[in-house]
């Protein structure tokens, strides 16, 4: 067996030219996705949708959020993907950090930023940040719904 030191990611190119270190937190949400849509019947009631794709790689992201009508917080977002491991991790985690300490007001939602939620991952792969945007792309989108009702 090769054990030439470009394996000591999880995952490594097929150029064996770089791995992809994945983090404990990554493999965490990738294996476990919090707020994962099973049905789309449970998102007929919600008050936004956005729909975003990456030109990078042909995946799409879909968003869904409930927002409460008097303090404007978001207070369910639910989402589905046809994205990579890391798009699936970032959108889990993403999901948690506006749904927590009672939900992000759509003002704060609308600054959610890519860093932030790399940072609660504890990182990815250089090649796999793109994968990233897909789900603050898709809730900016899911919020431009919810106001154009
Ligand atoms: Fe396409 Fe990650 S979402 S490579």
């Amino acid at each position: 067996m090769n054990t030439s030191t470009h394996s000591i990611g999880d995952v490594t190119s097929c150029d064996h030219s770089q791995s992809w270190v994945y983090t404990d937190v990554v493999k965490d949400h990738f294996f476990h996705p919090r707020n994962f849509v099973q049905d789309e019947e449970e998102v007929n009631i919600f008050e936004g949708h956005g729909q975003y794709g990456s030109p990078a790689c042909g995946d799409e992201m879909h968003v869904w959020i409930k927002v409460d009508p008097d303090s404007k917080r978001i207070t369910d977002f639910k989402w589905r993907t046809f994205g990579c491991a890391s798009a699936i991790a970032a959108t889990s985690i993403a999901s948690e950090i506006v749904l927590e300490n009672g939900g992000m007001t759509i003002e704060e939602a609308k600054h959610l930023k890519p860093q932030t939620i790399i940072e609660r991952l504890g990182g990815l792969p250089n090649r796999k940040i793109h994968c990233s945007v897909l789900c603050d792309k898709a809730l900016l989108k899911a919020i431009e719904d919810y106001e154009n009702r």
